[in-house]
């Protein structure tokens, strides 16, 4: 049931080009936006997204897409913190509850101290039968099918898709963003299960970088705007099957305490696509390699031959538009993460003291 691979896990990620053309088929077809007439964003002075783990990532993610094509405030909080906080709410909120199973506990409690206090709650789900997706008002399903992996990977691809065209719709809602912009931004989303095809290329080079970044006790992983949470991402993902201590951090951040850390043991893993973002990415780069850090720097053509001198090694991404980088630039943190484990000779598919789905708080 592995479909000839090695673990749970390297099937997952390659599934995600399909898992993807599934939801865009669902969600995007040709005739436009397709989410359910009371997922109105027109009324709503601020969203709340609530998870936990990846699915908080998919969320941090997702910020900087609803606050750029709806400009509207956005809060995103891990759920066993959101539900003891007792936050202050109002009817105008909308409050979104992402979770792959449906089932975990602080998540579940989140929604239910919403559920009088906002205006609707929506659940984006993998298991369309779960409690989550039967509490919210709207249920949104990320069609990604059994993720078995402990480590989530095709549902966090999934639950970024669909975020995604949340984010799409709320932005034509509020009419912040013009029609033509919205149209290329659903263009580029359509695109991505061609793009994961082609990054799934990258797992080789992965492999032969891994043998050496499972030597190391402490990775950092850095990137800036919608990168910077796939850099939590990146180092969750490593922590959790490779037991390699990782951290991510805002690139900005890096001088503000994490490079006490650099020195000439320490990989760091810079993720950063040629972007508006991508100078200021490098020059933090640099006071690493400054430092003798290894840096691994994963970006785009143009990236990489603008950026490349001095670093330990390069990953080479296909381009996508500036946006939507995170989706496709979750394939090599997975894959970074998969080859570090089997290179330790972890249990990749079971890591120790981890459950797939967390039902206790
Ligand atoms: C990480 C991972 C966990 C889950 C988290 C939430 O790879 O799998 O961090 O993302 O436990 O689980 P769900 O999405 O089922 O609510």
């Amino acid at each position: 049931e592995k479909g000839g691979y090695k673990h749970f896990m390297a099937k997952e990620i390659a599934e995600q080009p399909v898992v993807l053309a599934d939801a865009l088929r669902h969600y995007l077809p040709e005739t436009g936006l397709n989410l359910p007439e009371d997922l109105d964003f027109s009324n709503i002075d601020r969203i709340v997204l609530i998870a936990c783990g990846t699915a908080h990532y998919a969320c941090a993610v997702a910020k900087y897409w609803f606050e750029e094509f709806a400009r509207i405030p956005v809060e995103i909080d891990v759920a066993s913190e959101f539900r003891y906080r007792e936050p202050p709410l109002s009817e105008r909120s909308l409050a979104v509850f992402v979770s792959q199973s449906g089932e975990t506990a602080d998540t579940l409690a989140a929604l239910r101290y919403c559920s009088e206090r906002v205006a609707k709650t929506v659940a984006v789900v993998n298991v369309p039968t779960s409690s989550i997706a039967r509490e919210a008002d709207i249920m949104l399903p990320i069609f990604a099918g059994v993720e078995v992996g402990v480590a989530s990977t095709k549902a966090f691809t999934a639950q970024l898709l669909v975020l995604a065209v949340m984010a799409l719709k709320a932005g034509r809602d509020r009419d912040v963003t013009d029609g033509p912009t919205l149209s290329a931004h659903a263009d580029t989303l359509r695109t991505l299960p061609g793009l994961l095809n082609q990054a799934l290329s990258i797992s080789e080079p992965i492999a032969h970088l891994a043998e050496q970044l499972a030597e190391a006790q402490d990775i950092l992983f850095l990137g800036r705007g919608a990168m910077y949470p796939l850099a939590l991402e990146g180092a969750l993902k490593l922590k959790e099957i490779s037991y390699i201590h990782a951290e991510g951090y805002a690139s900005g951040e890096l001088k503000h305490g994490p490079i006490a850390l650099i020195d000439r043991l320490v990989p760091v893993i810079v993720m950063a696509p040629y972007d508006k973002l991508f100078d200021k990415t490098v020059s933090n780069m640099q006071e690493v390699m400054a430092r003798h850090g290894m840096v691994l720097l994963v970006s785009d053509a143009k990236g990489i031959s603008a950026a490349q001198d001095g670093t330990w090694g390069t990953l080479q991404m296909p381009d996508i538009a500036e946006p939507f980088a995170p989706i496709l630039y979750a394939v090599p943190a997975q894959l970074l993460a998969y080859h570090t484990a089997v290179a330790k000779g972890t249990d990749v598919d079971q890591p120790r003291n981890l459950a797939k789905s967390v039902t206790v708080e």
